[in-house]
């Protein structure tokens, strides 16, 4: 038997892993986006179906953890119905809090899931509108930055040890 304690998850965290809501490909979706490095294993794919300026629907696909499937199918369900701006003003704090709270460890499963959906509002701007609102920064939002912190990190690990991805 392994003697290994296991992560301190919320009730919410187990159930929304065991029963994720908004999981799967969507096929008419006018964005998608992709956060984490399919190198390690922890890859999150977000869709969105944008009316006007609102998110009508969303969905996802996790190769992470539990924690990021719960991150991933709470955060669809929270930005279903918001503008734009709503759910680019969404944290990868306000996801762990939705859940009950995150153990350290997994913060970064919310990170990826909110990176993930602020790469698609991004790519939504720039690339299928070709127009930015005042409201999106230059900048990498925090999330954002992580993300491609965690992929740029991975690739490097690749490259030393000379595994072909
Ligand atoms: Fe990497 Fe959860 S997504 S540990």
């Amino acid at each position: 038997m392994s003697t290994r304690t296991p992560l301190a998850y919320s009730p919410k965290i187990l159930e929304l892993f065991k029963n994720p809501k908004n999981l799967g490909r969507m096929n008419d979706a006018s964005v998608v986006s992709q956060a984490g490095s399919p190198a390690c294993g922890d890859v999150i794919t977000i869709y969105l179906k944008i009316d006007g300026d609102k998110i009508i629907d969303s969905s996802f696909e996790s190769y992470g953890c539990a924690a990021n499937i719960a991150a991933a199918s709470i955060l669809t369900e929270m930005i279903k119905g918001k503008t734009l701006k709503e759910a680019w003003d969404l944290t990868w704090e306000d996801v762990a809090n939705e859940l009950g709270g995150l153990p350290p460890i997994k913060y970064h499963c919310s990170i990826l899931a909110v990176g993930g959906l602020k790469r698609a509002i991004r790519k939504y701007f720039e690339e299928i509108k070709r127009e930015k609102p005042e409201w999106l920064p230059k900048d990498l939002s925090k999330e954002e930055r992580q993300a491609l912190e965690e992929e740029e990190l991975i690739e490097r690990m690749y490259k030393k040890y000379g595994v072909v991805t």
